[in-house]
């Protein structure tokens, strides 16, 4: 598999076989990652990763959570800006809306969205996953690069035939997983992200994203 393929073939995948992946697979991704860029060489990113007996741990200590009605914690982050503007807000509502239709949960379907949003929290399934930190001092040039250590690794699944689901809804639990981890109090839950096998038989897997044209995002100069 060559990058382009890499890159034409991921998508968030929100439902997993349980087919597990092993701790060597995911070593070795994380090794090849480590290559990724990151400004001044910081390497900002702190990584714990979650399988076995303990994912099954963690998930039922977050059902037993959600089904008390804890539905999270204080967010650690905005995950977008307040009153989103446009193309942005646009591109968010057609991303969601594209996604409910793949299982037909209908806009009015409040429980229906909120049971699939919650799927967020079983990981949509996958056997394993990882919790990407960042130290508290680091500012957007540094969560740029955790960014491009994900990337890598959503790309170095696929040549493993393995998909991902980047997540940054577990940021609603960032007290929980941080306990759950014993992470040092200087870093902060950025993101989650499952891994493992899709779900080819799933319709929510069916969703392609749109992107802007070219045209529309790059400006070319003198060329
Ligand atoms: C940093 C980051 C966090 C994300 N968090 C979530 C999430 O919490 N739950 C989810 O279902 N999708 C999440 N996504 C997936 C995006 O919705 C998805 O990347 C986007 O709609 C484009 O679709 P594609 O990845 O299939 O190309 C996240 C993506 C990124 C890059």
């Amino acid at each position: 598999m060559n990058v382009t393929q890499a890159i034409e073939s991921r998508i968030t995948t929100r439902a997993f076989l349980d087919t597990p992946v092993s701790g060597e697979v995911l070593r070795s991704i994380l090794d090849t990652a480590r290559r990724s860029p990151s400004g001044g060489n910081l390497q900002p990113w702190h990584v714990w990763v979650l399988g076995g007996e303990e994912m099954v741990r963690f998930k039922a200590m977050i059902k037993g959570r959600l089904d008390a009605g804890q539905f999270g914690e204080e967010g650690s982050y905005e995950i977008y800006p307040p009153k989103l503007k446009e193309p942005y807000r646009s591109r968010r509502f057609k991303c969601g809306e594209d996604l409910y239709a793949t299982i037909n949960v209908a806009r009015e379907d409040k429980a229906g969205r909120m049971a699939q949003f919650a799927r967020n929290f079983e990981f949509f399934g996958a056997p394993a996953a990882f919790f990407f930190f960042l130290d508290k001092v680091m500012g957007p040039p540094q969560w740029s690069d955790v960014g491009m250590f994900m990337q890598s690794i959503t790309l170095l699944a696929r040549e493993q035939r393995l998909h991902t689901c980047p997540q940054e809804a577990w940021s609603v639990w960032h007290k929980t997983v941080s306990e759950f981890f014993s992470v040092p109090d200087d870093l902060m839950l950025f993101c989650g992200m499952g891994i493992g096998t899709m779900d080819e038989s799933n319709p929510i897997n069916t969703l392609r994203t749109d992107r802007a044209p070219l045209e529309e995002i790059a400006t070319f100069v003198g060329i």
